[in-house]
């Protein structure tokens, strides 16, 4: 940095004569970045304007060479730094030196509630980056989850706006503190698999404002992202990936995005619209050669013959180059580190507070373990989760299983395992019926069971490409965890997913935990709160119905999914996950907001500073909070505004705030939270703009979505 800076005083004599070498703009890291991009388009022939504007690789855009413009590396992405492939196949690279730290999947991220985790998460991703050279994280994902069966539902963050608003932004900033940007994704109505790069998404704008867009808008807005996939889906006739309003009007426009827009993977498919209607760079379009990529040849002959002005591809450019400034040009990033025990560390505390505790009967949990005999049965409590799930799919140079941290942390316990099912087997075939039974006789014989089971990242669970077909649990686990529970009355039930699953056994489990897939330190994680060495605090982000046809999307009322294989109308329009449920009051299995822990929390009267609110003003709401049990513990204190007398159709109520308290057994603690108009308001779709009706609005607090403590009335006043 120190040379550049003094080029411009070094004389250089010359055949007698004295010519002062200047540091071109572009290369001055003190001068501001807009300066500096201009300065660069302005070197840039249009050849290599246009080289910015698609891969060059897999993976890879071209900078400019001629002008030391570095290129820049995108990798997948969310939950750690994959694998490296070949430079133009699919195919591992297979290196030795790229086994990273897997963190725990997006869903499980949202479900500790704790937007400090979340920052951690990306700070550490971040690193992890860096030490790898890569430029730009494919990720995180905030597509909201409008159904359990959306095969991606795991690297997303659950179904409500707000909670997924707030835990994404501080990803972004942990990630891009380390001058590599995250790429929010999928831009946008991506709620399925199913058809995905073809089905045209029909959604009302009011469902589109209120419910599929805040968290993109936040990503932007508060989180300041570099960049943004267009998703594969159609939207209003045309794809994501070069969607005119989308991506001009919306992104760009109302919400004054400056970053580049990246298409999902072969999600382009037209040079015109993907000139004109706001892609920036193309990715991974199948071609015999990357010339022939839309955006590449067929681009430049019509900037050539005057078709699309000169204008579109500067601006393009100029997007990219700002990309390249942040993240691949940024001499003053920081050099990052991989696969540490630090980031282990970190990996296992995000883990260890988003595992959810359903349901404990009679305290069953934490374990008592001295002397015990325990069964753990299930395929997944022996299995790297890591691997498989599509893009997802992680290299990692540790995870450990379930049965490996059951196992290390309960060394004076006898411990049996059988894997009692097979995934890919729905039936039980004579080669399964005997792990069936193996299974069920060992649960017999057991003081404990503790049976680790649910979805994994096979194709038709939680993958990409495919979604799942029911709600049930596959490789007959059904039958299995009834039979094991008939065998054994002290049953722990662990599930790791990405999605809400049926459970008909229920009544006949005492305990059910959800893990989600925890990345390289899953098993301690888990074990840590079999044990109590950790007290639960993870909180449903997704609402799990009794029977699929509970939510809107299934609904014989509404719902349409997965649609025609065309096109897909959102009928359930705003009333996505507990927003619908509560709406025809059916009860689910689990609510949204919903989780246990080994202590109780006692919730005071609120308090509020005002009982009016107005355009202008705020309403501070406090409520203390107690610590009742025997341990430490956190609670996620929720605040829901429901609107009494509003003239249009409205969810019964709404998360608007959150906060995760620890408290020590007694310790009381004063929660705040600052209601403003923004948080009674709902998107008036008329005159395209959000609105708050004067009348009665509840304010509750509690502990989940049905859990709700107290309630408080105010007024608002316009
Ligand atoms: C996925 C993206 C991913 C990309 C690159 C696509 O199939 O939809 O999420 O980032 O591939 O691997």
């Amino acid at each position: 940095m120190k040379i550049i800076r003094l080029l411009p005083m070094l004389a250089l004599l010359l055949g007698g004569r004295t010519v002062v070498a200047q540091t071109p703009a572009y290369l001055d890291d003190s001068l501001p970045i807009e300066q500096r991009v201009e300065d660069a388009l302005a070197r840039m022939t249009l050849e290599e304007k246009v080289a910015l504007c698609h891969g060059q690789s897999k993976f890879c855009v071209a900078g400019v060479k001629r002008l030391g413009i570095p290129e820049l590396w995108m990798n997948d992405g969310p939950h750690g730094m994959k694998a490296d492939i070949h430079w133009d196949s699919w195919e591992y690279a297979k290196a030795t030196n790229d086994s990273c730290t897997a963190f725990p999947a997006l869903v499980g991220l949202a479900a500790t509630w704790n937007p400090e985790l979340s920052l951690r998460y990306g700070r550490a991703l971040g690193e992890e980056a860096r030490y790898r050279k890569k430029d730009v994280v494919l990720g995180p994902g905030v597509n909201i989850y409008r159904t359990p069966l959306n095969g991606r539902s795991f690297e997303y963050m659950g179904e409500d706006p707000y909670l997924a608003a707030q835990m994404v932004v501080p990803y972004i900033q942990g990630v891009q503190q380390n001058g590599v940007a995250t790429c929010v994704k999928h831009f946008a109505v991506n709620n399925q698999e199913a058809d995905r790069l073809k089905t045209d998404v029909v959604v009302s704008d009011r469902a589109l404002y209120e419910i599929y867009l805040p968290a993109f808008r936040a990503a932007v807005q508060q989180g300041g992202t570099w960049s943004i996939m267009g998703s594969y889906n159609r939207f209003e006739g045309t794809h994501c990936s070069h969607n005119d309003r989308l991506l001009n009007k919306i992104l760009k426009g109302e919400w004054g995005f400056d970053g580049a827009v990246v298409s999902d993977w072969g999600g382009t498919h037209d040079t015109r619209e993907a000139a004109l209607n706001g892609l920036d760079i193309e990715m991974g379009t199948h071609a015999k050669s990357y010339a022939d990529n839309y955006l590449a040849d067929p681009f430049l002959a019509l900037l050539k013959n005057g078709e699309i002005p000169q204008r579109v591809v500067d601006e393009k450019a100029r997007r990219v180059l700002r990309l390249i400034l942040r993240t691949s040009m940024n001499r003053a990033r920081p050099w990052g580190s991989f696969a540490t025990e630090e980031h282990a560390a970190e990996a296992r505390a995000i883990a260890e507070e988003g595992i959810v505790l359903l349901k404990n009967e009679g305290g069953l949990l934490p374990l008592e373990t001295k002397k015990m005999r325990i069964a753990v049965i299930g395929e997944n409590a022996d299995k790297r989760m890591s691997e498989g799930g599509g893009s997802a799919e992680l290299k990692v140079w540790r995870e450990i299983t379930p049965l490996a941290g059951i196992r290390a942390r309960f060394p004076e316990a006898e411990i049996v395992y059988e894997r009692g099912y097979v995934s890919g087997y729905k039936g039980v075939t004579q080669a399964v019926g005997g792990q069936h039974a193996r299974a069920v006789e060992a649960a017999r014989k057991a003081d404990l069971v503790i049976y680790v089971g649910g979805l994994n990242k096979e194709r038709g669970q939680d993958s990409e490409q495919a979604d799942r077909s029911d709600l049930y649990l596959p490789y007959n686990q059904d039958r299995l965890i009834g039979d094991i529970a008939a065998a054994n009355k002290n049953t722990v039930v662990v599930l790791l997913t990405g999605n809400a699953v049926a459970m008909p056994w229920i009544d006949r489990v005492r305990s059910v935990v959800v893990a989600w897939y925890g990345g390289s330190e899953a098993g301690n994680a888990l074990a840590a709160v079999l044990s109590g060495d950790v007290n639960p605090s993870g909180k449903l982000p997704v609402s799990f119905p009794v029977r699929l046809e509970d939510l809107g999307a299934h609904s014989p009322l509404a719902g349409e999914y997965p649609g025609d294989g065309t096109t897909v109308r959102y009928n359930d329009d705003i009333f996505v996950g507990y927003r619908w449920l509560e709406k025809q009051a059916v009860r689910p299995l689990f609510c949204f907001g919903h989780g246990l822990s080994y202590t109780t929390f006692a919730y005071g009267k609120p308090r509020v500073d005002a009982s009016t609110l107005r355009p202008d003003g705020r309403i501070v709401l406090s409520i203390d909070v107690t610590n009742t049990g025997a341990r430490a513990g956190a609670e996620v204190v929720q605040l829901y505004v429901g609107d009494r007398e509003a003239s249009i159709p409205r969810p019964v109520k709404e998360l608007k705030g959150f906060r995760k308290v620890s408290l020590a057994p007694g310790e009381t603690r004063t929660v705040e939270f600052v209601v403003t108009p923004e948080a009674l308001s709902f998107y008036d779709a008329e005159r395209h703009a959000w609105k708050a009706e004067a009348g009665q609005f509840d304010l509750s607090v509690g502990s989940s979505s049905a859990d709700i403590r107290r309630s408080v009335t105010i007024r608002y006043e316009e």
